[in-house]
């Protein structure tokens, strides 16, 4: 275990706002979790590619990084793994592909740790985390032990779980388990990925996916950036309606809970691609995702959320909801007034 103090916030936030973390603990291996104080737990980071400090911290924050990758079941049709929490993600990816396992091809190229996937279930190209998961190791502050979560038990849906709900602040993810798949599973439907010839292979789906988002979405080690900023609305099926009489080109998918309205059409309706505000702006390819082209500062990015929340909600009726992780100075979550 090791505690650092004072650290830049731009070193543990992929959206780099200047501000200071009073201490950060990195911790490496699981059995050191028993050092932490319960009674004042830390907030949970991971490599910071959704989470974005508004303000200095003064609450200690967590880092685990333990991050050993286990074969737990091999037969002729799918492999297990029990991977711990601080492996990266696009790295775990790879070595699916090269070990010609199928599953998180679609998963390709979404930036942070194994350990923050289950918490906003992370999704891209028809693909969830949720599609693979078996299992998810959570280390309860108050128990002080690991508690086996199985897939259901998460209760993952659109970029939410059981993570960001009743266990928010409990404890931290320490590993997961995943199911990948020697038979051939293409999730090839979604736009861009619906031009591959029949009988694409792993590779191919993994190299269209990391093109495409490599033409949509900024690199974050060149613009400071968390990638979507917002969730995609969901909205009855009447209200949907009601906004095609006024919007005939509103683009809609039906959900189980209603009509998803892709955020980025409603940003670029609005007039805000490309747009920006001081050091911050809508990135002109995907407006959805927020940009910090250097020095930008919390103050102002709360004034661009909410000039983009409220011209959606008087144009569309729409009150966007944030995708990314909002700490204020204590680790709470923002929540607007
Ligand atoms: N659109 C516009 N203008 C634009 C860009 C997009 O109107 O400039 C509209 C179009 O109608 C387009 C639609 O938005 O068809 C959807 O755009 P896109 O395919 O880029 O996907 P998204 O819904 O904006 C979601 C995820 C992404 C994920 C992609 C692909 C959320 C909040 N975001 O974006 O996830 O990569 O689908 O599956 O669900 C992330 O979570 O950080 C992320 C990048």
């Amino acid at each position: 275990m090791h505690i650092l103090y004072n650290q830049p916030a731009e070193a543990f936030s992929t959206f780099r706002l200047h501000n200071t973390l009073s201490e950060v603990i990195l911790i490496d291996e699981l059995s050191d979790l028993a050092l932490v104080d319960a009674q004042q737990p830390p907030v949970i980071i991971g490599e910071g590619s959704n989470t974005i400090f508004l303000a200095s911290q003064v609450r200690p924050l967590l880092r685990f990084l333990a991050k050993s990758r286990t074969v737990t079941a091999n037969n002729s049709q799918h492999l297990e793994l029990h991977v711990e929490a601080g492996h990266n993600w696009h790295e775990l990816v790879t070595w699916a592909v090269t070990q010609q396992l199928w599953g998180i091809e679609n998963l390709a190229l979404i930036p942070g740790s194994v350990g923050a996937a289950p918490v906003q279930n992370i999704g891209a190209y028809g693909v969830e985390f949720s599609d693979v998961c078996r299992y998810v190791d959570f280390y309860d502050w108050q128990e002080r032990k690991v508690i086996r979560l199985d897939n259901n038990a998460c209760q993952f849906a659109y970029r939410d779980s059981v993570f960001k709900q009743q266990l928010q602040g409990k404890g931290i993810i320490v590993a997961v388990g995943l199911v990948l798949f020697k038979d051939p599973k293409p999730v090839v439907t979604y736009p861009g990925l619906d031009t591959l010839p029949p009988f694409t292979t792993l590779e191919e789906i993994y190299q269209q996916v990391i093109a495409i988002r490599q033409a949509k979405l900024p690199d974050y080690k060149v613009i400071a950036n968390c990638g979507s900023f917002f969730k995609n609305p969901v909205i009855s099926e009447s209200q949907y309606q009601l906004l095609q009489s006024s919007f005939a080109k509103i683009p809609g998918f039906s959900v189980e809970s209603g009509i998803k309205v892709p955020a980025a059409w409603l940003i670029d309706q609005a007039g805000f691609k490309g747009y920006k505000y001081q050091n911050l702006g809508c990135y002109e390819r995907q407006p959805l995702v927020l940009v910090n082209y250097g020095g930008a500062e919390g103050p102002a990015l709360l004034v661009l959320i909410n000039l983009i929340r409220k011209t959606i909600e008087t144009q569309f009726g729409i009150l966007l909801e944030p995708e990314v992780r909002l700490l204020d100075s204590n680790g709470q979550h923002y929540v607007e007034s």
